[in-house]
């Protein structure tokens, strides 16, 4: 949930500041209640933290002009334990400034080693599990001197997960981090290294990184990265570059993030299909490094996320049952491991995850694995936990995002999922080559298609300013457009702080329409006319009960359906897309309406309240 950066450099001056306070601004999605730098110097640790957002802490670097440093910490926090104040702020520090850490996670026997701690006659500056962690390194250094085995002392003492970074008063030239089931990447600079939560972290001083795994220990001076695991023992962690834009993490002209987002999507989806087919026209997906007899035998799919990306994983069902004739479920990362779900090595289980670091969807790939099942991930971030865990990976080129709530990795994972359904159906021989070859033509014109529909955004903003003060929203839809309305339900959650509720159409007789009423709105995404008949009668019908109680209408439906025209109080209009796309269009009106319905409200929309983008705790 936290952001943590670390950097240390060749010469005595303000970069490495300047170093740690851009990491946490690229980092700030991951948490933003409170943040803090600590500075190594040859005169000791300076240590600066605030409650509040990263502005607040900057505004008081600026006031104290701290020393030059040799390398620093950053923290930007997502409270855990302990209110979001200046006193809980990281970085902590142990043994009188002797050392500070940061921190990432949830160390879960922090009371008895507070216990243990006070009863030494330790006197605690905070209410959080972190500062056990930084009294520890401290005592540990005091026995070791050397501030990496005083890391591994430490860290066998703690339960839970983490990420910690640590430097000392007496190399201030040095920074150790440490990880278990929490993130960390290594950036390599020339004559300076970075370690980040994620790329994003260090990416527009360097795109050459080390994916550190579970359980080691990396020490970094300007000259040298050095890895081991908990026992002390040397390894080699894989390189990467990372190949996002580094300009993809800056606003480029928007007011915000989120807007910035919504409009990358016809690129997302565009750099997410680039180079799938082969000369002969078949899609490939080099990274499914999966034996294809073994994806042969896959008798059943279980797509496991949290929240949009479990969403994408809805849409993902459809098309690939469609496609593939395999049974495909689709389970909540967190629901999935506790039910003791019936998975085989006959079972391919789906991953989808933007930040490739949700804890609940990496407990989901372990156990699935556990009990023999293959499983892919489908993820944005390189040098992420669940792409290194799972047996294959498809990535999605969404490239950062920035902003909390989920816009362009949704439609990119869509589209990767589409990718993958295509590539089993060709496997398996469900479609034919020229249906296949016809399905990726579709998607080749969908980037132009998203295109048009921001392009109408106007309209929308609109629609949404008109409807700042309501109170509660629906969202209905059927078949793919179900998925869609509950991610547009979703959005206007996190986005506006406004009630609000997305529901199968066909559901709606069941019970939702009680809460119909005049004055209600009620957002109904259509299927296409040219698609199943039944479906788009059938919702049609919906719109019409709505209207006979008196509710407000406003429908996502396919350019040319003028029957909808009819019986709708609002029409918003997509390019005509094959059914099984749709998503890719009829979700971002949806996406815009809760961007500027949030905005005209006054509202922060790429940091809502109460989120962090990287859910790393369960
Ligand atoms: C909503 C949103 C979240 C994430 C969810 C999973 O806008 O962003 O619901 O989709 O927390 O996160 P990832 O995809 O990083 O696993």
């Amino acid at each position: 949930m936290c952001g943590i950066v670390g950097y240390v450099g060749p010469s005595l001056d303000s970069r490495p500041m300047d170093v740690a306070v851009g990491g946490l601004r690229r980092l700030q999605y991951r948490g933003y209640d409170s943040a803090g730098v600590a500075l190594a110097t040859p005169a000791g640790l300076h240590v600066v933290k605030r409650a509040g957002k990263l502005e607040i802490l900057e505004a008081a670097l600026f006031e104290a002009s701290p020393p030059p440093a040799t390398a620093a910490l950053g923290h930007t926090r997502w409270a855990t334990h302990g209110a979001p104040t200046d006193a809980n702020a990281h970085p902590h520090i142990g043994g009188q400034g002797r050392c500070a850490i940061v921190h990432n996670g949830i160390i879960e026997n922090h009371a008895v080693l507070r216990q243990e701690l006070a009863d030494q006659g330790v006197v605690f500056a905070s209410d959080t599990d972190t500062e056990v962690a930084a009294h520890l390194l401290a005592a540990a250094l005091e026995q070791t001197g050397d501030l990496t085995a005083a890391m591994l002392r430490t860290v066998a003492r703690l339960e839970g997960a983490f990420t910690l970074l640590a430097v000392a008063d007496d190399v201030p030239s040095t920074v150790v981090g440490a990880r278990r089931s929490s993130p960390l990447v290594v950036g390599l600079g020339d004559g300076e290294n970075f370690l980040g939560s994620d790329v994003a972290a260090f990416i527009e001083h360097t795109r050459q990184a080390l994916e550190l795994g579970e359980d080691q220990v990396v020490t970094m001076t300007p000259q040298s990265v050095k890895v081991v695991d908990f026992a002390g023992q040397e390894v080699h962690p894989r390189p990467f570059t990372v190949d996002w834009d580094a300009n993809a993490a800056v606003k480029g002209g928007f007011p915000t993030f989120m807007n910035k987002e919504i409009h990358d999507q016809p690129d997302a989806i565009a750099k997410t299909l680039l180079g799938r087919v082969d000369q002969a026209g078949r899609l490939q997906l080099d990274e499914l490094r999966i034996d294809e007899a073994v994806l042969r035998r896959v008798d059943k799919i279980v797509v496991v996320a949290c929240g949009t990306a479990a969403y994408a994983g809805h849409v993902a069902k459809y098309a690939i049952e469609h496609w593939c004739r395999i049974p495909t479920e689709v389970e909540l990362a967190h629901e999935f491991r506790y039910r003791d779900p019936v998975v085989d090595e006959k079972t391919l289980v789906v991953a989808i995850s933007q930040s490739g670091e949700t804890m609940d969807t990496i407990m989901a790939v372990r156990h699935a694995r556990d009990q023999g099942a293959k499983v892919i991930a489908v993820v944005n971030t390189m040098g992420s936990t669940i792409p290194r865990e799972a047996d294959a990976a498809l990535y999605t080129h969404a490239g950062p995002e920035i902003a909390v709530a989920s816009t362009k990795a949704f439609l990119a994972q869509i589209t990767a999922t589409y990718l993958l359904g295509l590539y089993l159906a060709q496997l398996r021989g469900t479609l034919f080559a020229d249906e296949v070859r016809a399905v990726l033509a579709e998607l080749e014109a969908i980037p132009d298609k998203v295109g048009d529909v921001i392009a109408g955004e106007d309209r929308i903003r609109h629609l949404a300013r008109s409807m700042a003060d309501i109170g509660s929203v629906l969202f209905l839809g059927r078949h793919v457009g179900y998925p869609v309305a509950l991610e547009g339900a979703l959005k206007l959650k996190e986005l506006a702080y406004i009630h609000a509720e997305g529901f199968a159409a066909g559901e709606l007789k069941h019970g939702p329409i009680a809460l119909i009423e005049p004055g209600r709105v009620v957002f109904v995404v259509v299927p296409s006319p040219r698609g199943r008949d039944q479906l788009h009668a059938k919702v049609l019908s919906n719109i019409s009960e709505i209207n006979a109680r008196g509710a407000r209408t406003v429908v996502i439906a396919e350019e040319g359906d003028v029957e909808v025209a009819g019986v709708a109080g609002e029409v918003v209009y997509v390019p005509q897309t094959p059914t099984l796309l749709a998503p890719l269009v009829t979700t971002p009106p949806l996406q815009i309406f809760a961007c500027e319905l949030a905005t005209a409200k006054g509202l922060d929309v790429d940091q809502p309240r109460n989120l962090a983008k990287s859910v790393t705790v369960e």
